[in-house]
């Protein structure tokens, strides 16, 4: 066909189009859905990656390939990747499906719109701002700022950024050469992104003074004190503290009011990183760990961890309200925020933010929320405490188990000493030989599909468990099997 005939025509079938999207969306629902959320199915079809990439067959070819290949393809896509809805995955800080929750990354996907200005996602920034203040009212803040970000680390690196520009405003145009040697506080149990935050901002690795913590894992104020004294007699400027709830493998919530006492002091911005801890606000039983987080300047909260709204949902919520966000990151493009345009552009948010592309995250929240009401979600988060109070009990009852600390919140960190090095605490190679035994039970646990559950070293201590349930899908009988499988698949190391 000639160049203009070909013009005369819509360029994709539609008609095949909603036909494939309807047998794809079945083959989702059923083996994604239905099957992932089967306890009877396994959570991981294991395979190396060699023999992996020969059954997908990933290469892509100069042709196209026929709807019965691609929808073979879809099935198998879903079959070898990890049920994370599956209720004995509890691997990460994230798992399990909400329905709602889904149905609202589906359609922010369908819409596929930016949420940069208000003419090309109307609905979605009403909606985001409505979502944004309700997070607010519950750290406790009647008035303030936000985006959703994507991702936590994100979070973390605006509240960096944002700390500093709030500091030393000329920054942004003048960059570094407008800085002193800069100085971030913040604990020896913090997750890793303030430390790339402080590469990626180039402030650097180095100018992050660790505080210590005590023995559950929380900041100890006292040594924050020193940290920043040491800090000035080093000639560096003390400009961000980062306190941690709900600490990535511990699940310490540091104290706040004392942390935010001496950053008052020292008039240093607090940050909170409650990506992880963060949705223990939804709980009027639990909110109390997060006592003192009204007075941080900023907070990262995550509600696809601990409130299942899927990847990604990361707020990043702000206590100012004059703008200052918007002033730290604006560049004013005149070809995506004209100043002639035909509405109220206070509703084009975009510029406030680093990217200029952002997807909607703030739909399967709010749907989810709709769906649920708050009482909804604060019965999940009770239910996931609820779970662990069951499993710590459970893991003192039985021989073999050992707490590595009485958890406070949902991270349950246990060691399990199998039968042939139970009674050796005394040899010198037992740390070195109970290291071992939770790869090994990791790799068994793998290859058989049963479950999923991760471990690490962490500090002095040698390997142990990080259990987290946040999927309200789970039961009692989930738990137990996975403290008997765990005995089953170790019993003969
Ligand atoms: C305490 C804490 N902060 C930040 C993050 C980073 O969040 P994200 O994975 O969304 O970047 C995590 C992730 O586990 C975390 O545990």
């Amino acid at each position: 066909m000639a160049e203009k005939e070909v013009l005369s025509y819509p360029g994709l079938d539609k008609v095949a189009g909603e036909e494939f999207l309807q047998e794809a969306f079945q083959i989702m629902l059923e083996e994604g859905v239905r099957k992932g959320m089967d306890v009877s199915e396994k959570v991981c079809d294991w395979k190396e990656p060699e023999e992996l990439e020969q059954i997908l067959d990933l290469h892509l070819k100069d042709t196209g390939e026929t709807k019965t290949r691609l929808l073979e393809r879809c099935r198998d896509i879903i079959r070898y990747s990890v049920k994370t809805c599956h209720p004995r995955f509890f691997n990460q800080l994230f798992s399990g499906l909400d329905p709602h929750a889904l149905a609202g990354r589906m359609i922010t996907e369908m819409l596929n719109t930016s949420q940069y200005t208000y003419e090309i996602a109307p609905v979605f920034v009403l909606m985001e701002e409505v979502v944004l203040k309700k997070l607010r009212e519950l750290i406790g803040w009647k008035e303030g700022d936000g985006t959703f970000c994507p991702g936590g680390s994100i979070s973390n690196m605006y509240a960096m950024n944002v700390a500093r520009y709030h500091c030393f405003p000329d920054c942004k145009q003048k960059g570094n050469w407008a800085l002193p040697k800069l100085a971030a506080f913040t604990s020896y149990e913090c997750h890793y992104s303030i430390q790339k935050g402080a590469a990626f901002l180039g402030i650097g690795t180095d100018n992050i003074y660790l505080v210590a913590v005590d023995e559950k894992g929380k900041m100890i104020p006292e040594d924050l004190e020193k940290q920043i004294s040491r800090a000035k007699s080093e000639k560096a400027f003390p400009f961000f503290v980062n306190a941690t709830c709900g600490t990535t493998v511990l699940g310490a919530f540091d104290p706040l009011h004392a942390i935010a006492d001496v950053c008052a002091r020292h008039k240093i911005w607090l940050h909170v990183d409650a990506a992880w801890g963060g949705s223990a606000l939804i709980s009027q039983r639990h909110r109390h760990l997060l006592d003192g987080i009204e007075r941080a300047d900023s907070v990262a909260w995550n509600p696809h961890k601990m409130l299942m709204t899927g990847l990604q949902c990361s707020a990043f919520l702000l206590r100012d309200s004059s703008g200052l966000l918007q002033r730290c990151h604006c560049a004013k493009a005149t070809y995506l925020f004209q100043n002639d345009k035909f509405y109220n552009m206070d509703y084009d948010r975009g510029d406030q933010t680093i990217q200029c592309g952002r997807k909607i995250d703030c739909f399967k929240l709010w749907l989810m929320w709709k769906a649920n009401g708050t009482g909804g979600l604060e019965e999940r988060v009770d239910r996931a405490f609820a779970f662990t109070r069951y499993l710590t009990d459970e893991i003192k009852k039985r021989k073999g188990f050992q707490l590595v600390v009485e958890p406070e919140f949902i991270n349950l960190c246990f060691w399990y000493v199998p039968p042939g090095l139970q009674g050796q605490e005394g040899c010198t190679d037992y740390y070195a030989r109970l290291g071992k035994v939770a790869p090994i039970i990791k790799e068994r646990m793998m290859k058989k599909g049963s479950m999923m559950v991760s471990y690490q070293p962490h500090g002095n201590r040698v390997n142990f468990f990080r259990q987290v349930v946040t999927n309200p899908a789970v039961t009692r009988e989930d738990l137990d099997f996975f403290l008997d499988e765990i005995e089953q698949l170790g019993k003969d190391l």
